[in-house]
């Protein structure tokens, strides 16, 4: 499936919950974010015949994100289904790591072939304050399982804030070295759950972390280009790799293969752009497999070439993340 601008979409990301057991301070308020009720969202049934669909139309790679994923029921059950598809080769987890433990097995048992953690400090106080609640010691024994379990690979993600986490930056990349993983810097985005902080005033960029990372280690780029729209570089003499995203710069729109599907089954063909389909309402009033999939293809074929955000626009994001899980 292409739109007409050439671009082969074989990347979905699936948004299975809007819920989260966490409320960091980027993302959403401290009472939560006007969750979706249960009925509203979609059952695995429907998401497992929805990525049927996909799949034949070319989906070959399937990341399960929310909210937070692992607050959901019997996840494991969801990700063995979408991995029997015939065409689905690629099965991909984004956590924020407070449920992983105890879990790793049984995700790779059901097909889990890579995993994104988030963490965005080493310290448990900090945990506390970004994340609002202090699981801190559960993230890292659930990072500390992914390791051990052999899965291949693990990314760390953390969100910089200036004043807050950015004079950690060189302990994480410490952190990347003793547990041979890759760490990627990502900068703060202005989106709709960002209430509590001044998205001006606590801004740090990939550029400056770079910087500070340099100082101490030689860089080596990788050839990431094509594949992800963090820009990834080895670290001279470890296996530990750091990764940088800047979601203001569009410079990964020209190859962005993805879609984005999320929990109340609205599907979305651009991060930045508007739900351009509602696959759930589709799927309960009867339709078809052939007239959701030719949908589909309609809103694919005119998905947007690029985004316009600027650090200014990017007040008005009218998106929240844990809708769309990044
Ligand atoms: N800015 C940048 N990244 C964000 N995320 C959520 N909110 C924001 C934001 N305002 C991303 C982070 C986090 C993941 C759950 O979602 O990557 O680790
Ligand atoms: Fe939950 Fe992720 Fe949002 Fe934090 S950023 S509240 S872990 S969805």
């Amino acid at each position: 499936m292409k739109d007409q601008f050439g671009r082969e979409l074989t990347y979905l990301r699936i948004s299975v919950v809007d819920r989260c057991n966490l409320r960091c301070l980027y993302c959403m308020p401290a009472h939560g974010a006007g969750f979706e009720t249960w009925d509203d969202l979609l059952s695995y049934e429907e998401m497992v015949k929805l990525v049927e669909y996909f799949s034949e139309l070319g989906i070959r790679k399937v990341r399960i994100t929310g909210g937070e994923p692992l607050v959901r029921k019997d996840i494991a059950e969801l990700m063995f289904r979408i991995k029997e598809i015939p065409g689905i080769h690629e099965l991909a987890l984004s956590t924020n790591g407070v449920f992983l433990k105890g879990q790793v097995q049984k995700l790779q048992a059901a097909g889990l072939d890579r995993i994104n953690i988030s963490l965005d400090t080493l310290n448990r106080n900090r945990f506390l304050q970004i994340a609002r609640l202090d699981r801190l010691s559960e993230v890292l024994d659930g990072i500390e399982e992914a390791v051990a379990s052999g899965l291949h690979p693990i990314k760390i993600n953390t969100v910089l804030m200036k004043g807050i986490n950015e004079d950690e930056i060189l302990d994480l990349v410490r952190f990347a070295i003793d547990k041979s993983i890759e760490v990627r810097f990502i900068e703060l985005m202005a989106t709709n759950g960002l209430v509590q902080l001044d998205p001006q005033e606590r801004f740090f960029s990939t550029e400056e972390a770079k910087e500070r990372i340099e100082r101490e280690y030689e860089l080596i780029p990788l050839d990431s280009y094509f594949s992800s729209p963090a820009q990834v570089f080895s670290i001279m003499g470890t296996k530990a790799r750091i990764g940088f995203i800047s979601p203001i710069s569009n410079y990964f729109c020209a190859r962005c293969n993805r879609l984005r599907l999320k929990a109340n089954g609205m599907l979305k063909t651009c991060l930045h752009g508007k739900e351009d389909l509602d696959l759930k309402a589709l799927l309960r009033s009867g339709a078809s497999a052939e007239e959701i999939k030719r949908r589909i293809q309609e809103v694919v074929w005119v998905r947007p070439e690029q985004h316009f955000l600027n650090e200014l626009q990017m007040k008005h994001q009218d998106f929240q993340m844990s809708h769309v899980g990044g």
